[in-house]
């Protein structure tokens, strides 16, 4: 597991841009963690770091938002709402999970059986201080251990 901390929002928007420097087409990232611990933030870097063009928002109702502007999809996924796991199939879940772009899941925790074997989770919890946020990286399959490798190297 690779551990990160950050003590301001800007660190987790710069670890964020950093990781999606280094994505490809096919990745699922798994975010967990309560509510305000920063995961649409760190979306948010992610999508720069894509060189998506559009703003990251977290939509009350919106379950799914396509940000194709950069150099790959990123389909950002927010679990928040649904109720039943079935619900991701009438999004489609499983086209985009996996396939020509980049999947990031906020709340992926509340469906754990529905979410790809292979996947990079990213847990965030509380730190000592107020605006510190540990934030935890754990690989599920070889490619994932690999981008943690590079994203410990950049980070
Ligand atoms: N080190 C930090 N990293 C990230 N966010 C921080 C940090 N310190 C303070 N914050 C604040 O915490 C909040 C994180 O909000 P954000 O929307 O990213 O959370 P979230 O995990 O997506 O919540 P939700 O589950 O409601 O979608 C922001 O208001 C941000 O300014
Ligand atoms: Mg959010």
């Amino acid at each position: 597991m690779l551990t990160i901390t950050t003590h301001e929002p800007a660190a987790t928007f710069a670890v964020g841009r950093t990781l999606g420097g280094l994505l490809a087409a096919g990745d699922v990232l798994c975010l967990a963690g309560d509510l305000g611990a920063g995961k649409t933030l760190l979306v948010q870097g992610i999508a720069a770091g894509l060189g998506a063009a559009d703003d990251v928002t977290s939509p009350t109702f919106t379950i799914l938002q396509i940000y194709d502007t950069g150099r790959l999809p990123l389909y950002h996924f927010d679990l928040y709402r649904l109720d039943r796991p079935e619900e991701l199939d009438g999004i489609g879940f499983a086209d985009y999970a996996g396939g020509d772009g980049v999947a990031v899941v906020e709340w992926a925790d509340k469906f754990p059986a529905a979410m790809p074997e292979e996947h990079l989770r990213i847990e965030f919890t509380a730190g000592a201080g107020e605006a510190d946020r540990v934030i935890g990286l754990t690989p599920a399959g070889e490619r994932y251990r690999r981008l943690c490798e590079e994203l410990r190297e950049k980070c």
